[in-house]
């Protein structure tokens, strides 16, 4: 509808002044005119322009009265002239200041002598015609705008809309163009008469068909994060750890990795013990052995730790504190292939939530998500691992790493890793890691010269740091701003019930 009548409208008529104005009276919708203007602008159907210009108080004076230059020419007398006084009386001083200096450039004048005289016999006043036709909205030569515009007898206006005229394949009715080249076309050599649509390349394509993410996992802010973080560790040749058991037993969350019993982080003022199952049911025995060994006395080189080693202790269950509970499960079954088949290196990866009965505050919450690399393999030295590392995190974009020595009860040396902050200004902590101690290693069963090389950092804080971010509870937690979400769950439930024709326990 807005293009028939647009088309229609130019016609009979050069120009649209105001696309506003035309779609008012037309009664048409502005927005749909103006999507009909973009189109056939791009099929040189009409020009269109954005600019549009307004008259000053002086512009709409001198379109009323005429531009003074005009006035002046006019205030002479045919013959003989006029005295310059007499003409700056009748005109008024501003009027006539400005009438001699553009009549003179006009060459319409000589102001010469006394008197001031005519120097051709008609004038026309373009000036004042050009402010009638800016008026009127009507498209004007952009060296016209430039001198009006010097003048000051208009100015820019901010402008929705579009004034038009006819373009160069302006025709009253827009030719159907091909979208296709067809097969039938260059058969028949028709190709060479038809016009062609031409290439939008900002036209959206075809939304892809694949898969989608969980909505847990989507509605879980840190979830870009993680997907670049999974990316970079298959990247490096990494492969993805199994972490879905958020309750571990303390064996494999501390004992396993050499961690003694009277270890601080065991208190229940950090770590968060299970009531109900308290306590775990299976434990591979001859390992847990050779776990009780290591601790009381020792071997493989160590003294161990000299003391009684609890059973019990082992036993309890835990929210895992951190996911190297899981890497010593992985080891453990890596080892326990060799027996089978030849130690084959690995490189082993986790992103997933931990916990530890912490005061929440600022920067620490007391469930957060941790991020696990290890590395297994002959002859590993930590400047495997200083390497590993500045690869790891250079391409999370931290590339300036420094190492702080540091304590892990499983590894040795260990080492804190800090990362330069441009924004801050300083070295923030981003990491710790180490190499794994031969008293985790060779009870599982591992070679003796097989070595492992493994960091851990939360995901929270290169998310904190790479999204400038400077409180954790905006990222996770009770605190983080509610956003509308929906979820479904499809699942098993279970009501003691007797079971007949349409009732079931589960
Ligand atoms: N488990 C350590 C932590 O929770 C991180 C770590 C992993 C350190 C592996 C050394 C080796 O901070």
């Amino acid at each position: 509808m807005a293009e028939e009548a647009i088309l229609g409208y130019l016609a009979n008529n050069e120009v649209i002044g105001d696309s506003g104005e035309f779609a008012a009276k037309h009664g048409l919708n502005h927005d749909e005119v103006v999507n009909v203007i973009k189109s056939l602008h791009g099929f040189r159907y009409v020009e269109a322009q954005r600019e549009s210009w307004v008259l000053t108080d002086e512009g709409k004076l001198y379109a009323d009265t005429g531009s003074p230059e005009a006035q002046l020419f006019l205030a002479i007398p045919p013959e003989g002239g006029i005295p310059r006084e007499e003409l700056q009386i009748k005109l008024g001083p501003l009027l006539f200041k400005i009438g001699c200096a553009q009549a003179a450039k006009n060459r319409w004048v000589d102001m010469g002598g006394q008197q001031v005289t005519r120097r051709v016999q008609h004038v026309d006043d373009r000036v004042k015609d050009l402010l009638l036709k800016i008026k009127e909205g009507q498209v004007v030569d952009q060296d016209d705008i430039k001198a009006l515009k010097a003048r000051k007898l208009i100015v820019p206006q901010t402008w929705k809309g579009y004034s038009l005229k006819k373009g160069p394949d302006y025709a009253p009715q827009r030719k159907k163009f091909a979208a296709d080249l067809t097969r039938e076309m260059l058969q028949s050599g028709d190709w060479k008469n038809v016009e062609f649509k031409e290439y939008n390349f900002n036209a959206k394509g075809q939304p892809i068909e694949a898969g989608h993410l969980h909505p847990l996992n989507k509605a879980r802010i840190c979830s870009s994060v993680r997907h670049q973080l999974r990316m970079i560790f298959l990247q490096m040749g990494f492969e993805e750890m199994p972490t879905d058991r958020y309750v571990e037993s303390s064996f494999w969350n501390f004992d396993a990795l050499f961690q003694p019993q009277q270890h601080p982080a065991r208190d229940s003022h950090d770590t968060f013990y299970l009531k109900v199952p308290s306590t775990t049911k299976e434990l591979p025995e001859d390992y847990v052995e050779r776990v009780k060994c290591v601790h009381e006395s020792g071997g493989y080189g160590s003294r161990g730790y000299e003391y009684d080693w609890s059973r019990e202790e082992a036993n309890k269950n835990l929210l895992r504190t951190h996911t190297t509970a899981v890497s010593a499960r992985m080891l453990y079954n890596l080892a326990q292939d060799t027996l089978k088949k030849p130690f084959t290196p690995k490189r082993y990866f986790s992103i997933d939530r931990v916990f530890r009965n912490e005061a929440v505050d600022r920067t620490h919450l007391a469930e957060f998500h941790q991020i696990e690399g290890v590395i297994c393999d002959r002859g590993l030295t930590l400047g495997d691992l200083i390497g590993v590392l500045h690869d790891f995190f250079s391409r999370l974009g931290m590339s300036k790493l420094r190492f702080k020595p540091a304590y892990n009860p499983y590894t040795e040396p260990s080492m804190e890793i800090f990362s330069y902050h441009e924004g801050f200004g300083k070295w923030v902590e981003v990491g710790n890691s180490g190499m794994f101690r031969p008293e985790m290693l060779l009870p599982m069963g591992l070679p003796e010269d097989v070595r492992v090389i493994a960091w851990g950092l939360s995901l929270e804080r290169p998310t904190m740091i790479l999204y400038g971010y400077n409180n954790i509870r905006d990222l996770f937690g009770h605190k983080k701003p509610f956003t509308p979400k929906r979820y479904f769950s499809i699942d098993r439930v279970f009501r003691n019930e007797a079971v007949d024709r349409t009732h079931l326990a589960e």
